[in-house]
Parts: C-alpha cells; structure tokens; sequence
C-alpha cells in the first residue's frame, strides 16, 4: 500500500521517514534530534514570556568567555544539557556555558554513538530587547569507542566530520533548521499543536545575493582586503548588481538564517582588538559552515575552509564568513 500523502509532516515524522531510507540506520540520530525539538520547545516557552517573568537581565556570573551570562542562557543551557543527558542517544556534550565537556557516565549514555555541542543562547545581547535569538547545534559521531565514557578528542574533530548541524531561531516564528549531508531542511513550530512542522524542504543558498552582513562599527580594525570587499558591496557593480543591502543585527542565528535564504553573506572577522575573532569554531562557527556547503554555500575563516580546521581547544575563536557560493568569492578574491 502508497504510504497516504500527508500534507504537513512534523520533525519527529520527518526523520523517522528519512529513516526508511536507510535499513541499516538504528534511529538515534533522530531520536537526539527529537531530543533537541524538545530542549528548544521548553526555551521558546521562556524566550516568549521574556519579558513577563523575572527572567530578564543577567545572572550576575561571567562564563568561561568572560562575557556576562543572562539568566536565560543558564536557562536554555540546562534545557540541552538535560534532555540529552536524559535521552537515548548522546554520550557527552560540550556548550559555550561550561567550562570543559561532560561526558555522561550512566550505561546508556556511554552505549550511545553520538556527542553534541552547542551555543544554548546565541544573541543574548538582544534579548531584553526583544529581538531574535538562538540555539546552534553540532553533532558528531564519537571516535571513542562505544560502551566507554566520551574523550576530549570526540569533541575535537574537524567540522568536516559532523553528522548533523542545526539551528533554532527564536524570531517572529519558532523555527528548527537542521542539516544532514542529505540536506537541509526548516521546520516551524505550529504553536497550536505544540509541533516543528516541516515548512522549508530542502534549502538552497542562492548563488548570489544582495545582502551583506558585518559589525561596520569594526571596519577601521579588519584586514585590507576585508575592507576593500566591503568597499566592493557598497559600490554599483556591474558584476555584482550591487550595492548590496547591509543587515546586521547582531544574532548571528538571525543573520545567517535571512542570507541563507534570501542570498547573502555574513563576516565576523578578525579584528585589531580580537586577532582571533570573535565567534567560537565548535559551536558557532563549525555549525554554520556545514549547513551553508549542504545547502550549496561556503564558508571560510579568511585563510581556510572552516570544515577543515582542527580544533585545538574547545572554546577556540575563529574569524567566520559565510554565504551565498558567488558572493564568498568574490570575498575570497579581495583577500588573497
Ligand atoms: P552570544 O550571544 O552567544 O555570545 O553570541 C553573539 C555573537 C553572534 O550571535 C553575533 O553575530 C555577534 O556575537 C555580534 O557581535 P558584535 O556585537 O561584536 O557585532
Ligand atoms: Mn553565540
Ligand atoms: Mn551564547
């Protein structure tokens, strides 16, 4: 019998579908991804009472960056840490807001296959000013071998090695994106059923776009052919169709979600003040590179593809840039 055509699937539906592909596969990527649709439900219940609860405002603690960490980092921090300490399918995890991994030692978390890192909160600057923000996600199969407690050197591998990455945006709707080398595919949560819905199959990158996205506040402190690019997009191009449009709202999540899209490329580069950039490769960077080349984007740190970087330390800064395929190189052109 046809399976019967449903019209809306959700995400839980939609990996068990992508599942029947794969006789062999055991289901624990989907279910740490149900895990995750889970985590990012109970954030956006908090995210959207904001501004109603004692919630707002920081913590009074600084994380491991140095940064001041809000109350609904900790929050979304704990929400991640515990489902997938709790679920089936995650021996260990890493996050911007601890210090060093956890590898969790009951007999089901070491039996499983999986490790995840995660910023729980990206753009947390703008939440007391209600703006989006996020959750970014990378998963990894672990080196170690299964049945052992994880190792710092499951959570040290280079992006090119991750088996998912994705991202929640907590915007003017609720929306979990996720990418697999088999696509990338965006999933709305449907408030009324309390579900992520499938609503963006199969995401593409266009190859150009008209959108670039930079803190021009820095731009005295980036390299020469950082600025001369810049200079580029702000110019009428033939080649390009520009000027571009500049969009930059200081969520990372935010930014990258409308330029993959709509086209478009987004830089945090190094700059005099951090030569080593600002945005963390494992959880910030490492994930978005890899959505960005499924869906037919690049991404580099300058000098490098980021997928290809070996990660020395868990909470290593890098410079980012990604986007639309044409317009990366276009970038790349001014920088050699
Ligand atoms: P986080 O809230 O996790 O610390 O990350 C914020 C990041 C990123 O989302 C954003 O693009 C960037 O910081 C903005 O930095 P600037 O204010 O320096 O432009
Ligand atoms: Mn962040
Ligand atoms: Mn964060």
């Amino acid at each position: 019998m046809s399976l019967i055509n449903r019209k809306v699937l959700t995400l839980d539906e939609f990996t068990i579908q992508q599942l029947r592909n794969f006789p062999k596969a055991t289901g624990e990527l989907s279910s740490l991804l149900r895990d995750i649709g889970l985590a990012a439900k109970r954030v956006n219940v908090e995210v959207n009472k904001a501004g109603l609860v004692d919630i707002l405002g920081d913590a009074g603690s600084i994380n491991v960056q140095g940064e001041d960490v809000k109350k609904l980092d900790i929050f979304a921090n704990n929400q991640f840490t515990g489902v997938l300490q709790h679920g089936i399918s995650c021996a260990g995890i890493a996050s911007e807001e601890l210090d060093d991994f956890v590898a969790f030692d009951d007999d089901v978390s070491k039996n499983s296959k999986y490790i995840c890192l995660y910023d729980p909160l990206d753009g947390s600057g703008n939440i007391d000013v209600n703006i989006s923000i996020g959750t970014i996600f990378s998963v990894y199969r672990r080196v170690s071998e299964i049945g052992t407690i994880a190792t710092a050197a499951d959570f040290l591998q280079p992006g090119v090695k991750q088996v998912a990455a994705g991202y929640i945006i907590y915007g003017s709707s609720t929306m979990l994106v996720y990418a697999t080398r088999r696509g990338v595919n965006g999933f709305t949560l449907d408030p009324s059923i309390g579900e992520f819905c499938l609503s963006h199959p199969n995401i593409q990158c266009p190859e150009f776009g008209k959108i670039y996205s930079v803190n021009h506040g820095n731009f005295f402190q980036y390299a020469q052919g950082v600025q001369d690019y810049i200079q580029t997009c702000q110019r009428k191009n033939k080649t390009n169709g520009g000027p571009y449009t500049q969009r930059y709202i200081g969520s990372m999540v935010a930014d990258v979600h409308r330029n993959l899209l709509k086209g478009g490329i987004f830089m945090y580069p190094p700059t005099t003040d951090k030569p080593n950039g600002k945005l963390r490769l494992l959880y910030e960077c490492n994930p978005f590179a890899f959505i960005a080349e499924v869906a037919g984007g690049k991404a580099t740190n300058g000098q490098q593809r980021i997928l290809d970087v070996v990660p020395t330390e868990l909470h290593q800064r890098s410079g980012f840039f990604v986007g639309s395929k044409g317009m990366m190189e276009e970038l790349e052109a001014h920088m050699k």
